[in-house]
């Protein structure tokens, strides 16, 4: 969803051009994060305006659109400092089009371009009082009215310095937003502030930074809004209350220094490994290369200051490689990724398991009520894929919830409940929502995330960090098997002290050894997957069947292939296919089946039973050398034999593979699918 990305060079001799390819590199690594429209904004040759310059489509269009803009005028000509300013789109307030696409400006005159990620809730109050004041609109966002809101409190009060503008703009708005804003009148400096979206700060320096922290400086301003209510028509100036921010603390002062803000952390990291992940609410400033970090209010539990973290990724870890997609590289990667998952928290040795963020808070967990594990998408899917095993090894309720159900429900929650919030990037706002309200009841949160830094990390109470690596593609695939596998580990932690289940433990431990290997065996099926794929990326719909353990493997590989390939999919629980689904089967309509020798085998034959007596002809997802179940279909593929709880692990990769060929084969975009965006920060 929307990325930005702003680069500020202070003392650092960098053409414009240059600047704009760095701006467009940021822009590329945000790329998989989903947009439909882009833009950058930066100084114009004479310093005496702002050149933007926007595209509807991908980052490319804008690259070509650059290239051609910036040929005339000195744009080679070095600048010591010098802002600009891009972003990526997602389009929630009007259509994706050049004039709905970031940077906004506030006058003609360009006097202040924003960036903005998020939704602005009460844009239409704002934009009622700017009106009346004469201020015309020329697109259909939410932005447009922080970039003319500036530049009335600009008019109003001629002696604010460019921060305080922007922190009493903030003020004003309601909703969620990242915003980053340049302007013509402040050159050589930028603002930008977060809440409910992510922004983080990257630092670049000649030298090793003298401090590993920024001081917090706080304002004196109250909440007073503009709005209808007050927008009298008496002729008086607006007077907004004035942050006066007191300081006894530094900030962080550098002689020559880069600054770079980043809606993730992927845009950055090659540039630098130091940043600074912002709060709700703090206003980022950056004034003769000077890095300020204010607030407005002070509350109790603030910290003194926020602190510099070393990032600890790879710029390998965001680039493709030799693979042609970022997706097939993240399947390709699980060997390794679940690995990592269990690295230094599984001992195979000793067989034993210590999960280091929620070690302290065990024991609440084994007397909590129940479990409840909300998520949305493929991360809710790892919840269904290993509801079973946490029932039988904790031997306490588990609920499953999608998030937005969940809060459009008002479920009741109590603080004896254990809330799990599982997300890949930390930032869904469904499960922040729906994390903030358990966190309210208060009920103990645990975050179950692969990003570090991320609202939901840093808003759980504990947590488990997934480890599986920057995962690019839209379609969550490694992030998957991560989560599964980290809840698994915290399955077999919670049964340790469990004498009746110790059995059952050394089983699974066995299992998660060998894991790897047969992870590798599974993608060797890859070439006979792209046959299979040839048949089906014509037809209209694959309907996914299985039970038990792999009921959740059905569930994902339908929304795989629907989210990819633009093909109807649907994942059946077999248990249900004669109380409806079974209409649906005849000689032309595709089905995969997941049968697989473990408890609910004979009912899977029996679905399967069902299906050829129907003069269906399934794809079969069956174990190696299984020749009963393989008599029924010429088309199968046979995985690994693993223990019940695990083998969702090893079924769900054939159907990332077909969901991956059949997109390539139907012309669709892999990483990035219509629509659709890497982390919906949006409700
Ligand atoms: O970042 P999250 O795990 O919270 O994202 C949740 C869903 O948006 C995500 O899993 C989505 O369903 C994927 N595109 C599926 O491949």
């Amino acid at each position: 969803m929307c990325g930005i990305f702003a680069y500020l060079n202070y003392l650092t001799p960098k053409s414009r051009l240059e600047v704009l390819d760095l701006l467009v590199t940021g822009l590329k690594r945000l790329e998989y994060r989903g947009y439909d429209s882009t833009g950058v904004a930066i100084d114009s040759p004479d310093n005496k305006n702002i050149v933007m310059v926007k595209r509807t489509g991908k980052v490319k269009v804008l690259e070509e659109a650059i290239q051609e803009h910036f040929s005339a005028g000195d744009y080679s000509e070095p600048v010591m400092t010098h802002i600009g300013i891009a972003h990526t789109r997602w389009a929630t307030h009007g259509v994706p089009c050049e004039r709905n696409s970031h940077p906004h400006r506030s006058d003609d005159g360009n006097g202040f371009v924003v960036v903005h990620n998020g939704i602005i809730t009460n844009y239409n109050d704002v934009k009622t009082f700017l009106a009346k004041r004469g201020y015309e609109f020329e697109s259909d966002t939410d932005t447009e009215v922080f970039a003319k809101l500036v530049h009335h409190l600009w008019k109003t009060h001629p002696t604010y310095s460019f921060r305080e503008l922007v922190e009493q703009a903030i003020l004003q708005v309601e909703g969620a937003f990242a915003i980053a804003v340049k302007s013509k009148h402040f050159p050589g400096e930028c603002v930008a502030s977060r809440r409910s979206s992510p922004l983080l700060v990257g630092i670049k320096t000649k030298t090793r930074l003298a401090t590993d922290h920024i001081p917090i400086l706080y304002g004196k301003a109250d909440d007073k809004k503009l709005g209808p209510d007050q927008d009298s028509d008496s002729g008086k100036p607006q007077v907004l209350p004035r942050s006066e921010s007191t300081s006894e603390f530094m900030p962080l002062e550098e002689k020559e220094v880069e600054y770079f803000f980043a809606s993730d952390a992927s845009a950055v990291i090659e540039h630098t490994n130091r940043v600074i992940y912002l709060e709700d609410d703090d206003v980022a400033a950056v004034r003769d290369g000077t890095l300020s970090i204010h607030r407005l209010k002070k509350s109790l539990d603030d910290p003194h200051a926020r602190e510099i973290t070393t990032l600890k990724m790879e710029i390998q870890q965001i680039m493709k490689g030799n693979y042609d997609y970022f997706m097939q590289k993240e399947i390709f990667e699980q060997p390794d990724s679940v690995v990592n998952t269990m690295r230094g928290r599984v001992r195979f040795d000793g067989n034993a398991i210590v999960l280091g963020g929620i070690k302290e808070y065990i024991p609440e967990i084994k007397r909590c009520r129940r479990l409840m594990l909300i998520g949305c998408g493929t991360s809710y899917h790892s919840a269904v894929a290993t509801r079973q095993l946490l029932e039988e090894l904790t031997e306490l309720p588990v609920m499953v919830e999608l998030a937005s159900d969940f809060l459009d429900r008002n479920t009741p929650i109590f603080r004896d409940d254990v809330c799990f919030f599982i997300s890949q990037s930390g930032e869904t706002a469904d499960t922040l929502m729906a994390l903030r309200y358990c966190k309210q009841r208060g009920a103990l949160i645990v975050g179950i995330t692969n990003t570090v830094g991320s609202s939901i990390c840093r808003e759980s109470h504990c947590g488990v960090h997934i480890n599986a690596g920057p995962e690019i593609g839209v379609a969550s695939t490694k992030a998957y098997t991560s989560q599964f596998i980290s809840l698994v580990m915290f399955a077999l932690v919670m049964s340790e002290d469990r004498l009746s289940l110790q059995q059952r433990r050394l089983e699974i431990l066995q299992a998660l050894s060998k894991l790897a290997d047969q992870i590798r065996a599974v993608l060797k099926l890859d070439s006979k997957v792209q046959e299979l794929a040839k048949d089906l990326y014509q037809h209209k719909s694959l309907l996914i069947m299985g039970r038990g353990y792999n009921f959740a493997t059905c569930l994902e590989g339908a929304l795989k292939v629907k989210e990819l390939t633009y093909m109807h999919s649907e994942g059946i629980m077999a248990g249900e296919l004669k109380h409806g689904p079974l209409a649906l089967v005849d000689d032309s309509m595709p089905v995969l089946m997941i049968v697989l020798r473990d408890p609910v085998y004979v009912k899977c034959m029996n679905a399967l039973q069902q299906v050829t007596s129907r003069k269906g002809c399934p794809i079969i997802i069956c174990e190696e050398g299984d020749e009963e179940t393989q008599a029924f279909s010429s088309r199968h593929l046979e995985i690994p034999r693993t223990v019940d709880c695990l083998q969702g692990i090893l079924t769900v990769i054939p159907m990332q593979l077909l969901s991956y060929h059949i997109a390539v084969l139907r012309g669709c975009d892999v990483d990035c699918p219509r629509n659709l965006a890497k982390s919906v920060t949006v409700e």
